[in-house]
């Protein structure tokens, strides 16, 4: 089996990549992929879990193009994704031609997250419901040999950095757990590539730019951003305020320019006036950052008449917001995301 893209990764991949590194060139690496992926598969059927995001779409086309309708795709919907984000993406990964089932499963995340405030604890009962949702519809699935995941060739390395020896693949990256409880060989068709790279093999596989232009965006979603307690209220006001935003940012131009931005609401309520009466109401940040591979990232200046602007729109179309604050910190020491 060729171990560019299936089992356990081994030290000598960091090895070749680092060689190959200057002579990508995606035309090859779709052909090459494809060719190793059918050869490797044959009739076995695999699942995948779609997150919306750029590296499992890809991993997706790929494996689509190699084995057709043996690969099973499963989206879920944890009730934590952008405003009508699930919907949306769900269509058009049917546009692609992908087979893949959409789960709707806010209710169970939601109802697990109650009283919940801690941001460590957040994230256990996301990526648990996360898993046990995705194996209950895996299951359903009959005969599957494997699972294959988006990782990208940073989180190979990062496994193998020398002063971190075999450390495991970051947990966030992958369903962890999924291939034990599930006996499941796994496949990782971009496991050898940087994410322009992963961007670039999309782009020749004929994926919309708006599908790989997609900011980053946490496995945990707006529970990460909706610090303290997590409610469907405080999620719905969330998701108000955060779509105004990136419309604003994508109208502007300046969605493109940047690596990640998104709201955060936070966990205090300030006094505000409306209409000459007093309010006692959320505040939310808005975060916009650049960066290279997100271990360290700046603030962006955005124009002071655009923020004044988002801020108003914000403050008088979001109910239960107003005011609204730019993060300014830049990573180290703060995080991208606050939780
Ligand atoms: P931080 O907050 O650590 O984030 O500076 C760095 C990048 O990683 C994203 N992020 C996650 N991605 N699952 C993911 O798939 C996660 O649990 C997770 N936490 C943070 C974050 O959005 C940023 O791009």
């Amino acid at each position: 089996m060729d171990n560019r893209y299936f089992g356990t990764p081994t030290a000598e991949l960091v090895e070749q990549k680092e060689r190959e590194r200057s002579a990508f060139n995606p035309v090859d690496y779709v052909a090459e992929t494809i060719a190793a992926l059918k050869a490797g598969l044959g009739d076995d059927k695999v699942v995948l879990g779609l997150s919306g995001g750029v590296d499992s779409s890809v991993s997706a086309v790929l494996l689509h193009r190699a084995i057709g309708s043996n690969l099973h795709c499963i989206f879920v919907d944890t009730g934590l994704m952008r405003k009508g984000e699930h919907a949306e993406v769900l269509s058009s990964y049917r546009g692609m031609g992908l087979n893949v089932i959409g789960i709707s499963a806010g209710e169970k995340f939601l109802g697990d997250l109650r009283g919940v405030d801690d941001p460590e604890q957040k994230r256990k009962i996301i990526g648990r419901d996360f898993i046990e949702v995705f194996d209950a519809e895996a299951q359903k699935l009959q005969g599957i040999k494997w699972l294959a995941q988006g990782t990208i060739y940073p989180d190979i390395a990062e496994s193998f950095a020398p002063d971190r020896p075999g450390v495991a693949v970051k947990s966030h990256h992958n369903v962890g757990g999924l291939p034990e409880k599930m006996n499941l060989s796994i496949v990782e068709p971009l496991r050898m590539l940087f994410k322009d790279e992963v961007r670039r093999v999309g782009k020749e596989l004929g994926m919309s730019p708006e599908m790989l232009g997609r900011h980053p965006f946490p496995g945990p979603g707006l529970g990460i951003r909706c610090l303290g307690e997590v409610t469907a209220e405080r999620i719905a006001i969330l998701q108000e305020a955060d779509k105004i935003f990136i419309d604003a940012l994508r109208a502007e131009g300046l969605y493109d320019k940047v690596w990640q931005a998104g709201v955060m609401l936070l966990p205090v309520r300030s006094v505000g006036v409306d209409n000459g009466a007093r309010t006692y109401e959320n505040a939310v940040a808005l975060r916009v950052v650049n960066s290279v591979d997100a271990m360290t990232a700046t603030p962006v200046q955005l124009p002071w008449e655009f923020l004044a602007r988002v801020s108003t729109e914000i403050i008088t179309r979001v109910k239960g917001v107003n005011r609204v604050t730019y993060d300014i910190s830049a990573k180290p020491p703060a995080t991208i995301e606050w939780e």
